[in-house]
């Protein structure tokens, strides 16, 4: 999987970058994944205890599953997302895990990792973006609404033994490509304007030709005179 070029934000004094982790990077999503645990144990679904136990094949399995961006200063990762696809729903993508080091917050970064997970979203075909966030996180709920989240009536709970913890569902549109649509009117303008000047062509060459046939005509005629 080819790592995405880093896309640089300046942020007060740090210059923060976020970058796609390759297949070969497990170390990085498996130390980054347990802070964020660890941190913020109820924003997901998997326990620091499950992640700790999970060996270094099923990091790299989920780095071809899914769509890992960090967000580095330096060479610290202070921030995650990942975007998969989403069995349940057709033309869905999933964004989760979703964490940015408390240090670094409010800055952001968060922002620029889900804007990272729409666009990847998007050039994979997706139509739909959707997450699940506590109601209980008021932080998550307020970044989510304010890039484009709306509930859309679907309700969980964390799995046991947290399922007190509820949780909304949350999706954003997303918008296609431009539609070939607009590139085969484009092209069809194109061809009209061929044609014209083809046809323009055609008129002047049937002009010369007129021309040169009563100069033709009118020659015999002098020579028969
Ligand atoms: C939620 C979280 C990812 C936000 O990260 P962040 O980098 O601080 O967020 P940003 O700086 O990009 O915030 C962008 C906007 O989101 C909203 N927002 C973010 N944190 C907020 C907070 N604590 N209170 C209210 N609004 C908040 C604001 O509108 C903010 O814009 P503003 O700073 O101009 O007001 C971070 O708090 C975190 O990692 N929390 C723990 C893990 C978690 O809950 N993950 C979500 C799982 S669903």
């Amino acid at each position: 999987m080819a790592p995405s070029r880093p896309t640089g934000l300046n942020l007060k004094m740090n210059v923060v970058k976020i970058e796609r982790l390759t297949t070969s990077d497990e170390g990085r999503l498996r130390a980054i994944r347990l802070r964020a645990l660890q941190d913020a144990p109820d924003a997901f679904g998997t326990t620091l205890e499950e992640a700790s136990r999970q060996p270094f094949e099923v990091w790299r399995r989920q780095l071809e599953q899914f769509a890992v961006f960090v967000s580095t200063t330096g060479d610290r990762d202070i921030g995650i997302v990942r975007g998969g696809g989403h069995e349940d729903c057709n033309g869905a993508a999933y964004l989760l895990s979703l964490w940015v080091a408390p240090e670094m917050r409010r800055q952001g970064i968060a922002a620029a990792l889900v804007d990272s997970v729409v666009a990847w979203a998007r050039t994979e075909g997706f139509r739909r973006l959707v997450l699940d966030v506590a109601e209980s996180n008021a932080a998550a709920l307020a970044l989510y609404m304010r890039k484009g989240f709306v509930p859309n009536g679907t309700f969980g709970t964390l799995p046991h033994p947290r399922r007190h913890i509820r949780e909304y569902q949350l999706e954003k549109k997303l918008e296609p490509e431009p539609p070939p649509a607009m590139n085969d009117v484009a092209g069809h303008l194109e061809v009209r304007r061929l044609d014209d000047r083809l046809m323009r062509n055609l008129d002047a060459l049937d002009e010369v030709r007129a021309k040169a046939d009563l100069a033709k005509y009118e020659l015999n005629v002098a020579r028969v005179q």
